[in-house]
């Protein structure tokens, strides 16, 4: 068992990363009172629920379970959950456990930072994505129908547990998605990591427990550094959007359904990696290297023809994270060395894309 700290303003909170570590953790550590409510989903419930019921026998605990999916990661559900929570009397003694993956994460995160004015909260994240990126670094949110995650707040958990035994009953295409935010901790900051994430593939791939546990707390060590720097996106957060430009662009053109976020995050990372190579000092070696460990992972790493250019054009000047109308690719010197760029023309994104396709 692995105890990553997060330090951030005054705060300590402890990231707790392992293999089988629900029995092992001491809970009083982290939970004020007796009172827990553990927030999760219809799938994750039926799952794995049992388990960390009966390792919180201690407390008294209630559970608020909403149906499985990212549509439901809005102010309805969040209002149902305070309407839970202020029916059953809690008061500010309460713990929250956000027990799922991100889209629980994001939720149970957002009502504990607003009910009463804030309770407190564990984060036991259950996917790959949730474990490495969203449980990680205290954003908490909803989507509004005009977009995603226009809603939400800062909130740092009093400790995040990580199991990645979870992950033996996540669906291979989830887990490989979130492989792609692995990828990117190697590519924007630690290329030894990069280069040893290509050459374990098959023990990855395989969900070996030695392997597992690398991928995660080095992902976690990776993203703790980089918020702990800048937690609130002035500057160096920002280089963990690399990839997401052109990713979010091509999810918006699917309307967020059949395509997985990391799956459009690995085309994502290869085009500002090739863009890298036009407009930077990235060489063809190191592009070679980025987009060969995310074909071996097995991530897409160009645009599906049925995705247009124009499509693609549309949805890139409306990207949330644009400023004053320009779109910001964070783009590479080299592994490991990132920067970001408003400067790029439309005409010639335009012509990237176009080449981009297969
Ligand atoms: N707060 C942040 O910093 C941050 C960062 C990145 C992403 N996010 C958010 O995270 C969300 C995506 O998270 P996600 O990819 O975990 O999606 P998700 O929460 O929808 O989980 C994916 C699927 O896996 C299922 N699942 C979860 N754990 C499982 C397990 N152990 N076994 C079997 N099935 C399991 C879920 O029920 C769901 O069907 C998005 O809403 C995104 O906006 C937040
Ligand atoms: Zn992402």
């Amino acid at each position: 068992m692995k105890k990553i700290l997060f330090k951030i303003k005054d705060l300590k909170v402890p990231i707790i990363v392992g293999d089988n570590i629900l029995k092992k953790i001491n809970y009083q550590q982290y939970i004020r009172n007796k009172d827990v409510v553990i927030i999760t989903n219809k799938t994750v419930a039926k799952l794995h629920l049992t388990k960390v019921k009966n390792v919180l026998k201690k407390f008294r605990v209630e559970t608020y379970i909403i149906p499985d999916g990212e549509r439901f990661k809005n102010t309805d559900t969040l209002n149902k959950i305070h309407n839970f929570l202020i029916e059953k009397n809690f008061d500010r003694q309460l713990t929250i456990i956000a027990f799922g993956g991100g889209v629980i994460g994001d939720l149970a995160g957002f009502a504990a930072d607003t009910f009463l004015r804030g309770v407190d909260l564990i984060h036991m994240p259950t996917t790959l994505l949730a474990q490495v990126d969203s449980a990680i670094g205290g954003k908490t949110g909803i989507n509004h129908k005009n977009g995603k995650n226009l809603i939400g707040s800062f909130k740092h958990p009093n400790a995040v547990i990580i199991d990645i035994s979870f992950l033996s009953t996540l669906p291979k295409r989830q887990f490989i998605s979130g492989l792609a935010e692995v990828i990117k901790y190697g590519i924007i900051s630690n290329g030894s990591f990069l280069k040893w994430l290509n050459m374990n593939k098959e023990n990855i791939l395989n969900y070996k427990s030695k392997e597992l546990l690398r991928v995660v707390s080095v992902s976690v060590k990776e993203k703790v550094n980089i918020v702990q720097k800048d937690e609130k996106e002035k500057n160096i957060r920002a280089f963990l959007n690399f990839g997401h430009t052109l990713g979010h662009a091509i999810e918006s053109t699917q309307n967020y359904k059949g395509i997985l976020h990391g799956e459009a995050i690995g085309i994502g990372m290869v085009f500002a990696s090739a863009i890298s190579v036009e407009k930077s000092t990235l060489t063809i070696s190191d592009f070679n290297l980025i987009t060969e460990t995310i074909q071996n992972l097995q991530l897409p790493i160009s645009l599906p023809r049925e995705i247009k250019t124009s499509k693609i054009m549309n949805h890139l000047s409306f990207d949330k994270k644009k400023k004053l109308g320009k779109n910001n690719f964070v783009l590479l010197k080299s592994i490991s060395k990132c920067f970001i760029t408003d400067k790029l023309t439309t005409k010639f994104i335009q012509k990237m894309v176009e080449t981009f396709q297969h």
